[in-house]
């Protein structure tokens, strides 16, 4: 007999294998299916409201907004629960989450009394909490290449997540950037696909710290996202359309991820906002069937559920009454919906549907009033197609443990998590340009220096900001800029060079003069430049898309283009005249513009022209300031090999390569695709 054809989804092969290839059975293809009879059992005895409830994830403001307040995972047996970007108790201390989440998992939905699911957006550590160690985000673990030090950092994230309280975190992210004009470019591990797949492979293993013989999850559960080609949208536009005319080469370049994931056992997969070829994947059957479901030909495959984005079906409606988008989902495979304050306002205009509460009834509603049609009805939900979606979902609560009544006691993973942030922290930073003074390079500094002047914009005291450092998705869902709700751990720019700088060191932060006492041979400058925090399409910068790029577009005023505002300049030009090296580090979520201005000017005041050494630190967290202090010092030394400080992403030489929306790694590089100022893996030793 002829043996079951299998697809090797290995990347950059030609996805057939022949028919005698067997795949290796990857380890974790049945991992959740295995608790099926288990799980069939409960659902046997749920009613269709429990099983909609199960379904069901929703924020805690939302919960709060019910009248009936927590009392509402009662009554519509709720069966998860996510803290949102800008939820938080009155303080985000850890005791107060811990005590939050206690009192909203005492409320356990239905008869059958089914544990909640509580997520949170841990992206670079629990970042929700105050004084929690905020790691890089993911293009700063990028450009370290250091998979296993991005198993240990999901390890502690999945601990920190743990100790608050929560169980399930929506990581990791593993879009493949083409656009730099997305404002969710640093949520992305790089551009090169292998390597994304190996990165989202040791992240799934040290979060779900799966032991595959007693088949439990003992981390948190992960949620790998956002299916799929989120970092491919025309001009980077956030949530926007993938324009394609070939599938073969859009999944070689953006599935690798979710092949990384699958074979570490993600237990759920986060569905794009976004659009192929102007479906939205919310609803997007073809590529839901191909690539998620299909698992007698994929291998690895996935196991676990798939939940939707937030408040992504009224996104995705386009109009339509909202119970014929959210048919059309749950029919093309989303088993949970997580429900948006904006879907039960768009539930209003649905004529359909009669209950116009802007509450969970009216969603619950809306997914009864699908269940009931006839089944000859386009918009039909099937009673079996339920039970499939609940299915899914219980089998992963009980592959993590939840329903048992002792829960095992919480252990840290080996190391000091601290030490491992500042590590990830120097093996993200890249070293652009290290020009030499005389046969001395500007760093590592060797000279006995007197003073360290720092330069930043007038209004923004760069050298001192550990939220600029973290990004967004830290404490709130922008992020914030300065050092609130940071401890004696965490480290600015400033507080890392106080560290190292001997006493008789003088730490001149925007010093208004430039005294004669300093001269090239006792004085170094480090300026300083940032883009401030943000978060999805509030980063989203010059790419036409008038409904979002609009909001934020004075924050982000001169889009990719980096440049010193003109009293720095004055002062990096004085200084150079006294032969004074200049070292600038650059704290973006993204490559941008530095070699050329953005208004007319000569180009040689461009940051990268202009200074001696030119540091990208990325998005380095609560230990970037002492990384960055070390690498200056040499306490750290730039590495610039297959495990360290190398580009996770391209260069471009200009604004126009970013344009092409094909500005990738060469692993991926069409001949008709721009060739960057720096290649992916670039970076320069010290
Ligand atoms: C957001 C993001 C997604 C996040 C979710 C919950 O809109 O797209 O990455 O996990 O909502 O906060």
């Amino acid at each position: 007999m002829l043996k079951k054809l299998v697809i090797m989804t290995l990347p950059f092969l030609s996805i057939t294998a022949t028919a005698e290839t067997q795949p290796p059975q990857n380890q974790y293809n049945q991992f959740y299916s295995y608790y099926q009879d288990k799980a069939k059992e409960i659902v046997n005895k749920m009613t269709l409201e429990e099983k909609i409830g199960q379904m069901t994830l929703v924020s805690i403001s939302q919960i709060k907004n019910e009248k009936e307040g927590l009392n509402a995972i009662e009554k519509y047996n709720i069966g998860a629960i996510l803290a949102d970007g800008n939820d938080m108790p009155a303080t985000p201390s850890l005791s107060d989450w811990q005590a939050l989440s206690r009192i909203i998992s005492s409320h356990t939905a239905s008869t059958q009394h089914i544990p909640l699911l509580l997520g949170t957006d841990a992206v670079h550590g629990n970042q929700h909490v105050a004084n929690a160690v905020i790691f890089p985000h993911n293009i700063g673990l990028g450009a370290t290449h250091d998979t296993q030090l991005i198993h240990q950092i999901a390890a502690w994230t999945a601990y920190d997540v743990k100790l608050s309280g929560f169980n399930w975190a929506f990581a990791p992210t593993v879009a493949v950037v083409h656009d730099f004009r997305w404002g969710r470019t640093y949520e992305s591990f790089g551009s090169n696909p292998n390597w994304i797949q190996n990165f989202a492979r040791e992240y799934v293993l040290g979060a779900q710290n799966i032991d595959n013989t007693k088949h439990i999850l003992r981390g948190v559960l992960t949620s790998t996202k956002h299916f799929m080609a989120d970092g491919n949208t025309d001009n980077g536009i956030d949530e926007g359309n993938v324009t394609t005319t070939n599938n073969e080469q859009l999944r070689n370049e953006n599935y690798p991820g979710y092949i990384g994931a699958f074979s570490a056992g993600t237990g759920s997969v986060m569905i794009s906002y976004s659009s192929i070829n102007h479906i939205p994947l919310s609803v997007n059957k073809f590529y839901l069937d191909s690539y998620l479901f299909k698992k007698d030909t994929l291998d690895p495959h996935f196991d676990g559920f798939t939940v939707s984005d937030y408040a992504a079906i009224s996104k995705a409606a386009r109009g339509k009454p909202f119970h014929e988008t959210l048919a059309n989902s749950i029919n093309a495979g989303m088993d949970m919906i997580m429900v948006g304050q904006g879907d039960l306002y768009y539930i209003n205009n649905d004529p359909a549907l009669i209950d116009h509460s802007a509450s969970l009834s009216a969603f619950q509603a809306a997914i009864l009033y699908d269940v009931n049609l006839s089944d000859q009805d386009p918009y039909k939900i099937s009673q079996q197609r339920i039970d499939e979606a609940v299915t899914h979902i219980l089998q992963v609560k009980l592959a993590m443990g939840l329903f048992n009544s002792q829960q095992p006691k919480l252990i840290p993973p080996q190391g000091d998590e601290n030490k491992i942030a500042l590590q990830a922290a120097e093996e993200s930073l890249v070293l652009l340009k290290n020009d030499q003074k005389g046969n001395t390079p500007a760093i590592p500094i060797t000279a006995k220096i007197k003073h360290i002047l720092l330069l930043s914009p007038p209004d923004y005291s760069l050298y001192d900001d550990i939220g600029t450092q973290c990004g967004g998705w830290t404490i709130k869902w922008q992020g914030m800029r300065g050092n609130k709700y940071t401890d004696e751990n965490a480290s600015s720019i400033l507080t890392g060079l106080k560290k190292l700088a001997p006493a008789n060191v003088y730490i001149n932060a925007n010093e208004p003069l430039l005294i004669d006492e300093y001269t090239s041979s006792n004085t170094i400058a480090i300026a300083l430049l940032a883009e401030p925090p943000y978060t999805e399409f509030m980063g989203d910068v010059d790419n036409d898309d008038n409904g979002f790029y609009e909001i934020n577009h004075n924050q982000l005023e001169n889009g990719l283009f980096m440049q010193f505002d003109d009293f720095t300049l004055t002062k990096i030009k004085r200084l150079k005249e006294k032969n004074i090296p200049i070292i600038t580090v650059l704290i973006s979520g993204r490559p941008m513009i530095i070699n050329h201005l953005l208004r007319s000017g000569n180009d040689s005041d461009a940051p990268l022209n202009i200074s001696d050494a030119f540091i990208a630190a990325w998005l380095p967290g609560t230990k970037g300031g002492e990384a960055i202090a070390n690498a200056i010092f040499g306490n750290y030394h730039f590495r610039n090999s297959e495990t360290a400080n190398t580009l996770p992403f391209p260069w471009p030489k200009d604004i126009k390569q970013v344009k092409t929306g094909r500005l990738v790694c060469d692993s991926i590089r069409k001949d008709s695709d721009p060739v960057p100022m720096y290649e992916c893996g670039y970076g320069l030793a010290t």
